[in-house]
């Protein structure tokens, strides 16, 4: 484990004694101080250097000095080699094996044709009603169908595609260390694991057929892609990315639906505006995104030499996690960040991280995130927050709301 007279001297004490459950509940208060005082620290509670302003996030995910690394929690969970914690030669392959389905052009070609379906389908469930929660309803099912769907999982369940997604998100951000470099709750990646064995159960009967049969889902498309004719790529390779996208690729469009609604909710001149003109939803999205980044700080680089960053000297080897949701509140970005606000200037953000391994998913997740709200928005224009209970939201290194009641006027 690395250590730092830094978090020893007086003035920065108050870095060791974050805890994982505050930075859960609410990471806002203590990385304001951090981009304040130590942009670049070792969080004792995290085992790890944090980088949390949008200068040094984007230095580091974009330097050469620097490569990808997969947090311990996360490793933990998602076994090697999952896309987002390798390099060189093994991360072009899974980028190359990924990207073809992505790619603009091709979203185009079937996104409405997908999503807008399902949008439907989950709103007319509840229409009659007057009421729903937003997030369980609707953003989450939206969510996981549509890319379930792209997958090739038709035959799971969008409760248990969400269900799965908790689990390992959960076990993912199982992130707390001891002093000795250990982790404090081994017990919490007992859930993880059981999502893992679930995912293969459900998930090995769909390869053997697609090796033999190959067919238009994604997964298929990875076996088979860039391989030589007759062989596939290894099931335990692919696992751990098929993992990535049963965690953030299924779960982070449906945080995006539902804070953005919730930043609407927080201006209701903005909802009027984008009600009256949904070509202002991709505005209204990507200040969702910025406002509250869905993956707040899950991903890692790690130096290869020694390196100086905002004048902190890091030898090789050393992790720092990037924590994109507050360099996307950071002062010296954005005006009075902590407020939605869609008319502020549409500058760049990190919600989709930087550099060689920033997200794949783009195009699409953008794509959901406006198909999603602009069918909401239009079946239920006069959507209302429930103002009985505030709005909860959860996660520091996945973070939306936990629910979101609304009504209307039937
Ligand atoms: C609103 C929804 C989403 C957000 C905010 C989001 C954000 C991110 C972020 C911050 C990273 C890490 C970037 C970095 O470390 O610099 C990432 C990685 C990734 N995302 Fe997304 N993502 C979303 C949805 C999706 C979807 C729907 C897909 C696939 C269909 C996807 C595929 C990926 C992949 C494959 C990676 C790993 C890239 C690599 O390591 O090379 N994402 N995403």
């Amino acid at each position: 484990m690395t250590t730092t007279s830094e978090t020893t001297t007086p003035d920065r004490a108050w870095i060791a004694d974050i805890t994982m459950t505050e930075l859960e509940r609410n990471p806002y208060q203590a990385y304001e101080r951090l981009r304040r005082e130590a942009p670049l620290a070792f969080v004792p509670v995290l085992g790890s250097y944090v980088a949390s302003t949008a200068d040094i996030c984007r230095e580091i995910a974009t330097s050469p000095d620097f490569e990808a690394v997969i947090t311990p929690a996360g490793g933990r969970t998602f076994g090697h080699p999952a896309i987002i914690g390798v390099n060189g030669d093994i991360h072009s392959d899974l980028r190359g094996m990924v990207e073809p389905q992505l790619q603009p052009v091709e979203v185009d070609r079937w996104v409405d044709d997908l999503v807008r379906p399902i949008a439907r389908r989950y709103i007319e469930a509840f229409e009659a009603d007057g009421h729903a929660d937003i997030v369980t309803q609707f953003a989450e099912p939206v969510s996981v169908r549509s890319l379930g769907d792209l997958l090739g999982l038709q035959d799971v369940s969008s409760d248990k595609l969400r269900q799965w997604f908790g689990q390992l998100s959960r076990s993912f951000t199982n992130a707390a260390m001891t002093e000795d470099g250990e982790f404090a709750n081994p017990d919490g990646f007992v859930e993880g694991d059981v999502a893992r064995a679930e995912i293969q159960a459900a998930v090995d009967p769909l390869i053997d057929k697609w090796i033999e049969e190959p067919a238009e889902t994604a997964i298929s498309h990875w076996l088979h892609d860039g391989m030589p004719p007759g062989k596939t790529r290894d099931r335990q390779y692919i696992y751990p990315t098929i993992y990535v996208y049963l965690l953030g690729a299924m779960q982070e469009p449906g945080h995006g639906i539902a804070s953005t609604l919730v930043g609407l909710f927080s201006e209701p001149e903005q909802m009027e505006e984008v009600v009256d003109d949904p070509t202002l939803i991709p505005r209204a999205v990507s200040e969702g995104m910025r406002w509250t980044s869905p993956i707040w700080s899950a991903t890692a680089r790690i130096s290869k030499v020694p390196v100086t960053i905002a004048g902190v000297d890091l030898p090789a080897n050393t992790p720092v996690i990037l924590s994109y949701g507050s360099a996307n509140h950071d002062t010296g970005v954005y005006d009075a960040p902590t407020r939605y606000d869609i008319k502020r200037p549409p500058l760049p953000h990190l919600a989709f991280g930087a550099g060689n391994h920033a997200c794949a998913g783009i195009y699409y997740a953008n794509h959901v995130m406006r198909i999603a709200l602009e069918e909401l928005l239009e079946a239920i224009p006069n959507l209302e927050r429930n103002t009985s209970t505030d709005v909860e939201f959860w996660g520091w290194g996945f973070r939306g709301p936990t629910s979101l009641p609304v009504t209307w006027e039937v």
